[in-house]
């Protein structure tokens, strides 16, 4: 089936251009202008709103399996869809935990047929002998949580080069939650040194191994700082989350929407959101952490974020805060070029047609009882925002309307090396 877009300013070569878009077998067939429009079965006006390319999130936690409570693959990828994210990065934290191969595949086979989206898969490796099956086995990348690590996991110094060396052998990458338990007070509170201490570490252990690391959701301003001092000499890169981006401890009752980092002062999120615009954070990532109210309440780490952070940010964009060339950067350009990601993240001939509509210009309420995921719960609830995703193309298929999902699921892939990374 031949589909053609038409009616959209279409992001390409960092401008909103007047062009039509043409999909054929799940890729952009052709780009063309309103003298030459290519034939087609469907067309879709898309009524003078933004197309971009779809965005990626490097930070999900889709959970399912003994978590499907929370979270599943259908909920989680349906949350992803409709919040502009085409691909998403999904976190090793799930019970079981992914800690070798046999899991690794376990979760992938139990994916395939129920995700909207695309999905690439973390591994958080307990031997490092396992490192170059698991990258094999289509792990997208490694993660470790240095103050929780899974039961058995050696994170010394001594264990934490062997599996660094490993990845670096097969050219992959390390994310790694940078926060030192030992630096806990004694509320077991998660101090701003916690996390300076953590970056620290590992930089210096990046410096011996040639391992690259990305450090996930960044809170501190001097982490950035450690981060960005030492950029020129190893090869690592850092997130940032919209919340500790947008909300500090002034705005927001940190208790009731409690997240690990913890939301940090004025001083550090205006750091943070300084550094997001500026270029020293790399990468927006949701750090979607669905709960329920109940595991809430008992004080579970996180919230979700993939339907609210591309609005949010487009939100920013409206104000003049951000432009959309660096909206581009954080949510689509450096998560594909820092991944690995192969064949997404540009309109243009041969590419996979992984294409969100947004409309810049529509007001919307943030309201937890219409997220498609499990969790309803956010210290964003309540916010009136502009930017809304009034439609989501995935593989050649439109699988949000702007209202409700309208592919079955399936329609997105669990990503695979040599094909997608
Ligand atoms: C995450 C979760 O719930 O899995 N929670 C969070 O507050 N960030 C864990 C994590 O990403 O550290
Ligand atoms: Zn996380």
């Amino acid at each position: 089936m031949n589909l053609n877009i038409i009616n959209g300013r279409v992001w390409i070569n960092s401008n909103l251009e007047d062009i039509i878009i043409s999909i054929k077998d799940g890729k952009i067939s052709k780009l063309a202008n309103q003298d030459n429009i290519p034939e087609a079965d469907v067309s879709i006006d898309v009524e003078n709103n933004i197309v971009f390319p779809g965005c990626v999130d490097v930070h999900s936690h889709l959970r399912d399996s003994e978590f499907s409570y929370k979270e599943d693959f259908i909920s989680g990828t349906q949350a992803a869809v409709a919040g502009g994210f085409t691909t998403v990065l999904d976190m090793p934290n799930t019970d079981p935990p992914i800690i070798n191969v046999k899991e690794l595949k376990k979760r992938q086979n139990n994916a395939k047929n129920r995700i909207f989206c695309n999905v690439g898969f973390y591994s958080s490796p307990i031997k490092s002998e396992d490192v170059n099956q698991l990258r094999l086995s289509n792990a997208i990348a490694f993660k470790i949580y240095l103050h929780k690590p899974f039961e058995e996991q050696d994170l010394s110094d001594v264990n934490l080069i062997r599996i660094m060396n490993r990845i670096s052998e097969c050219d992959s990458i390390l994310a790694v939650h940078a926060e030192d338990r030992q630096l806990f007070d004694q509320n077991n509170n998660h101090t701003i040194e916690s996390e300076v201490h953590a970056i620290n570490r590992i930089i210096k252990l990046a410096k011996q191994t040639d391992c690259k690391i990305h450090f996930v959701h960044v809170s501190t301003k001097e982490g950035i700082e450690a981060i960005k001092n030492n950029k020129s000499i190893v090869d690592i890169s850092c997130e940032a989350t919209p919340h500790h981006m947008i909300l500090n401890t002034e705005k927001i009752n940190s208790e009731k929407h409690y997240c690990e980092p913890p939301l940090r002062d004025k001083e550090n999120q205006e750091a943070i959101f300084n550094s997001v615009v500026d270029g020293e954070i790399d990468i927006i990532g949701t750090d979607h952490a669905p709960h329920s109210l109940r595991d809430k309440d008992e004080g579970k780490p996180g919230f979700p974020g993939l339907e609210i952070t591309l609005p949010l940010m487009i939100d920013l964009y409206m104000k003049n805060k951000i432009t959309l060339q660096r909206i581009y950067e954080i949510l689509v350009d450096n998560p594909i070029k820092r991944f690995g990601l192969r064949n997404i993240g540009q309109i243009k001939e041969g590419y996979n047609a992984d294409l969100i509509v947004i409309n810049e210009n529509k007001m919307n309420t943030i309201n937890v009882n219409n997220f498609l995921s499990k969790a309803k719960n956010s210290p964003f609830d309540g916010n009136q925002i502009l930017g809304v995703v009034t439609k989501t193309i995935i593989n050649g298929q439109v699988v949000f309307d702007g209202k409700k999902i309208i592919a079955s699921p399936g329609t997105g892939r669990v990503l695979e090396k040599e094909v997608d990374f």
